[in-house]
């Protein structure tokens, strides 16, 4: 794992193996940021110069390597871009991107610090958090010197009166970040290997680590409290399901929100099988179980006076002579039946149950987090989660969060005329399928009919944005990328400090 530090030293006389700097597009061509001032210094003025006849333009994702000018410490000098030039200073988005890029281009090299435009505490964390996010690999199944070893160390420069705040934005930003990284491993982790039993031990193991209660049902506890959903879904594979809860709470806290995560651990579609080209990557079914677990534990690593219970509602969604039938009817945590008409529409199933069970104990707030609809990624693309809720200032509430931390997410509806043709059934309660126009809206609307008389209910559809299959970008890598972790633990925050 890639160590961050902060120094106090001056650039030039920095020992590292490589001073990052940042360069954006001003509007006589490329400028270099603040921050690298003593580079500058040492190349003479013709920094800019050597620069743009490498080739940078400055460009945002842009990273372009040359050896350092006598008079510096460090023999090499990456330049990554910022995009357009702000001279007010740089959004924090842009600066997590930049140092994202910059860890990931310095793979292998041990020592690297980052010259970057960065003064107030906010700026130095979203370094710190993009260069450690942008450091993450994920190496479980390669054989040793098989790739580079991220970067050994960040160091962070910070002038010596302000040194203090800057030290404790790159101890938040380890806290978040080391959380974010390990739910990726979790999302990467191949499915034969993160089975449900698998998931729920790790999340006692790490609970433990951290001072979390941490409670597991397995298949018998399950049976036995009546969680048909969970057990409907699991009840075809060889690996049986479990619902993990795991609280954090704060002597003083005024308030409790439950996060309820998705924790499919593969999803074959089941009887209702997933076509060959459609279950490559569902591995990734799981990723708002894992959001949900890195957030909680973040919750507590920062401290936040708020308590805060996630549920892990965790399955493997297989077809066998077990499985459930397109056709059968479960009885839900709570009572409802439901007509399972399609059994590829099963996260619905378990975060029913969970969302029951997390009502029992009155939170002020659920908010479920699930890679729930391919029409949410139809709608929203690869990299914007769905936000919906029961009340429209949640829903605000959760996509201005989102954006203060550098996550794409968008608003959507709940439309009352959608939930018609899920409930008009003659067999249950309620069936699994509804219209197929809207299909991410009819998925919330299903688990909304499943939330407790006047509890604030939101729920973020992460289908596009919880796997990266694209080449890395800024500090998003390939594979599991950690989505929605920063909104819920920025969301607790919030609510913390309200
Ligand atoms: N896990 C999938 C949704 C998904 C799709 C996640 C693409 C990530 C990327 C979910 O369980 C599913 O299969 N949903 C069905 C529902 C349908 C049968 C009503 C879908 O979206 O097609
Ligand atoms: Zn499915
Ligand atoms: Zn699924």
């Amino acid at each position: 794992m890639t160590a961050l530090s902060v120094s106090t030293s001056s650039a030039a006389s920095l020992r590292a193996d490589a001073l990052v700097i940042g360069v954006a597009k001003g509007p006589k061509g490329l400028v270099v940021a603040s921050g690298a001032e003593a580079v500058v210094e040492a190349f003479e003025g013709k920094l800019a110069e050597v620069l743009t006849t490498l080739g940078a333009t400055g460009a945002e994702g842009e990273a372009v390597k040359l050896p350092a000018a006598a008079g510096l410490k460090a023999p090499l000098v990456l330049a990554v871009g910022l995009g357009e030039s702000a001279e007010g200073g740089y959004d924090a988005e842009t600066l997590r991107r930049a140092a994202g890029v910059a860890a990931r281009t310095l793979a292998g090299v041990k020592k690297a610090a980052l010259l970057l435009p960065a003064e107030s505490a906010e700026e130095i964390e979203a370094l710190a958090l993009g260069g450690l996010l942008g450091s993450y690999s994920f190496g479980s199944y390669k054989g040793a010197g098989s790739g580079k070893e991220p970067v050994g160390e960040l160091v962070l420069l910070a002038a010596r009166k302000g040194s203090k705040d800057a030290k404790a934005a790159a101890e938040r930003a380890t806290a978040l970040g080391e959380e974010i990284n390990r739910a990726r491993d979790l999302i990467n982790t191949a499915p034969n290997d993160l089975h449900p039993k698998a998931f729920a031990a790790i999340a006692q193991a790490a609970g433990k680590e951290h001072g979390l209660k941490v409670e597991v049902l397995d298949e018998k506890a399950l049976a036995k409290g009546g969680f048909g959903g969970i057990l409907g879904v699991g009840v075809g594979s060889a690996n049986p399901p479990r619902l993990v809860k795991v609280a954090y709470t704060h002597p003083k806290a005024k308030a409790t929100l439950a996060f309820i995560g998705k924790g499919i651990t593969y999803d074959s579609g089941g009887i209702s099988l997933k076509p060959a080209g459609h279950n490559e990557t569902m591995k990734c079914d799981m990723s708002g179980a894992a959001a949900v677990f890195a957030a909680v534990v973040a919750a507590k690593r920062l401290g936040l006076a708020v308590n805060v219970t996630g549920w892990l509602a965790l399955a493997e969604n297989m077809p066998s002579g077990s499985a459930t039938r397109p056709g059968d009817v479960l009885r839900m945590y709570g009572g409802k039946t439901v007509e399972v008409l399609n059994t590829d529409a099963e996260g619905r199933l378990v975060l029913a149950d969970a969302i029951v069970r997390a009502g029992e104990e009155n939170p002020d707030v659920i908010v479920d987090v699930a890679t729930l609809t391919g029409a949410m990624v139809l709608a929203l693309g690869n990299r914007t989660f769905g936000v919906m809720a029961n009340d429209d200032e949640l829903r605000t509430r959760l996509h201005e969060t989102a954006e203060a931390v550098g996550e794409q997410s968008w608003p959507m509806p709940l439309p009352a005329e959608l939930r018609k043709a899920m409930v008009d059934t003659t067999i249950a309660d309620l069936q699994n399928m509804g219209e197929r126009m809207g299909g991410g809206l009819v998925a919330g609307l299903f688990l909304k009919e499943f939330v407790a008389e006047g509890i604030d209910w939101a729920h973020l559809d992460i289908a596009g944005p919880a796997f990266h299959e694209g080449a890395p970008y800024g500090y998003t890598p390939k594979g599991g990328t950690g989505s929605a972790i920063r909104t819920l633990v920025r969301f607790a925050e919030d609510t913390a400090n309200a």
